[in-house]
């Protein structure tokens, strides 16, 4: 249905992976017990990543195990390697996700290797995830704007966009990882990976930071796309992006479609006491 966003809810992963505080597993299960009685039909639950690098998400494998999953619902994680995928796996994700950037620096400083590197990491998760039937989506980071060398090359993110969906990615989330994209530099963006795929194998993913998220997504939905990551309560960020706030928060990408005439499906008041409950951990790193 056209008018139906996708509202994809990001809190767990990209939220948490960037707070101070480790958030103790037990409150990572309770928050997104209650996420998944807010009519989500995604949660990006965790990733399966080096615990080095992000020691926040290092517990992955206990959070799947201890959640109660809700009919409907897809809990989803990211896979940066074929170790991530086959952990990913064991733990009975419903989906996964493949990262990189359309910045040689930030790639580096994000999974220690190269843009063509990254993408030649995720053949072997494409045959594996084939062979599990389980569906890939892939995320390209730093698509206006990148924390180490600025200017970003809207072709490029095209390239790598037409590299994710050939490999078989059923969709690529384009990241706006520091938030300093604005609306016309997302028109650029959309317009060149039209070139290549339909605005349905789009996502937009924008960060905050400077309050740009609402009027790109408009011009997302001004170009035919539909599916929209956020945070309840505007949580997360990049621990490889110095100074990037959260995630451009549910509450109002819900209620900027809503007052555009879209439908999501989502329950308004359990995604503000999820908000609530995002605050609460963001501040004091405890759930009660
Ligand atoms: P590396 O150090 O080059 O990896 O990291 P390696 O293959 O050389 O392995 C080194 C050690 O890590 C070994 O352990 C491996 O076993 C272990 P040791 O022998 O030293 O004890 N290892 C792993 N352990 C668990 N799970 C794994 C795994 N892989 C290796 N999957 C690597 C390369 C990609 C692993 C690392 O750089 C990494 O984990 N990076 C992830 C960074 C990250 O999660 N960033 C945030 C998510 S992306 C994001 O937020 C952007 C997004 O939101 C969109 C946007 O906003 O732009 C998606
Ligand atoms: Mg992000």
């Amino acid at each position: 249905m056209d008018n139906l966003i996708n509202i994809f809810e990001m809190s767990p992963r990209d939220g948490l992976q960037n707070e101070k505080n480790f958030i103790s597993t037990n409150d990572k299960i309770k928050f997104i017990n209650k996420l998944s009685f807010c009519g989500f039909k995604k949660i990006e639950t965790s990733s399966f990543v080096s615990p080095k690098w992000v020691p926040q998400l290092s517990d992955a494998r206990d959070v799947f195990r201890g959640i109660s999953r809700m009919k409907g619902v897809k809990y989803t994680a990211l896979t940066p390697n074929e170790k991530g995928f086959d952990n990913a796996v064991i733990a009975k994700v419903d989906e996964v996700a493949i990262f990189t950037a359309a910045s040689e620096t930030f790639n580096k400083k994000n999974t220690n290797c190269d843009i063509q590197t990254s993408l030649r990491r995720f053949k072997p998760i494409m045959n594996k995830a084939k062979k599990n039937k389980l569906p890939v989506r892939g995320y390209i980071s730093c698509v206006s704007h990148c924390p180490y060398e600025n200017y970003v090359d809207p072709k490029k993110v095209a390239l790598i966009a037409n590299e994710l969906i050939k490999m078989g990615c059923y969709e690529v989330s384009l990241g706006d990882t520091t938030g300093k994209g604005n609306a016309e530099q997302t028109f650029k963006v959309i317009k060149e990976c039209l070139q290549f795929t339909s605005p349905k194998n789009l996502a937009g993913h924008f960060h905050d930071t400077y309050q740009n998220a609402l009027d790109n997504i408009k011009v997302c939905l001004e170009n035919g796309m539909r599916t929209f990551d956020s945070s309840v309560g505007g949580l997360g960020g990049c621990p490889y992006s110095p100074g990037a706030k959260g995630n451009v928060a549910t509450e109002k990408v819900n209620k900027l479609v809503l007052s555009m005439g879209y439908k999501t499906n989502l329950d308004s008041s359990k995604i503000n006491e999820c908000g609530d409950i995002a605050k609460k951990l963001k501040t004091t790193g405890s759930y009660s």
